[in-house]
């Protein structure tokens, strides 16, 4: 007969070999829930950097008419370029931002709203 700490050895093992079996790991970085509030840093500014920099850039590409490379600059595209309407367009609607689509997983969409509902802290 097992005492009980071996048996809550083996069942806790357990349980953390199931939750990692049940992890994406393309989902893993952007749909983490937050505790607290989102920030730039810690949220959104890689959602921005794998999804938007590409056109984007420092020195914008592809016809993109400013940068979001900077918490300055995404916080403006917030504020007076829609960038939340843009992202949360339906795929196929030619405003959609990442331009061409697809469509952000929701759970990111939600992040970025989060921020702004938060304050559109930088950190
Ligand atoms: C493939 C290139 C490309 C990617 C990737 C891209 N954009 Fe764009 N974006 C553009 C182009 C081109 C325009 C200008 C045409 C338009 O307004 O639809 C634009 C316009 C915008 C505008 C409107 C700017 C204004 O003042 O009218 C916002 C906001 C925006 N993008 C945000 C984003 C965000 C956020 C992402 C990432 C989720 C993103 N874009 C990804 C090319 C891109």
């Amino acid at each position: 007969m097992m005492n009980p700490k071996t048996l809550f050895a083996i069942s806790s093992l357990a349980s953390i070999f199931v939750s990692c079996a049940n992890d994406d790991p393309s989902t893993l970085i952007d749909s983490t829930p937050i505790n607290g509030l989102a920030t730039y840093n810690q949220n959104v500014k890689s959602i921005i950097d794998n999804n938007c920099v590409v056109c984007h850039a420092a020195v914008p590409k592809n016809g993109a008419p400013m940068s979001l490379v900077t918490y300055e600059q995404v916080k403006n595209a917030v504020l007076n370029r829609g960038l939340l309407t843009r992202i949360s367009l339906e795929n196929g609607d030619s405003s959609l931002m990442p331009q061409g689509g697809p469509r952000l997983p929701q759970t990111t969409i939600d992040i970025v709203n989060k921020w702004n509902q938060d304050g559109l802290l930088e950190k």
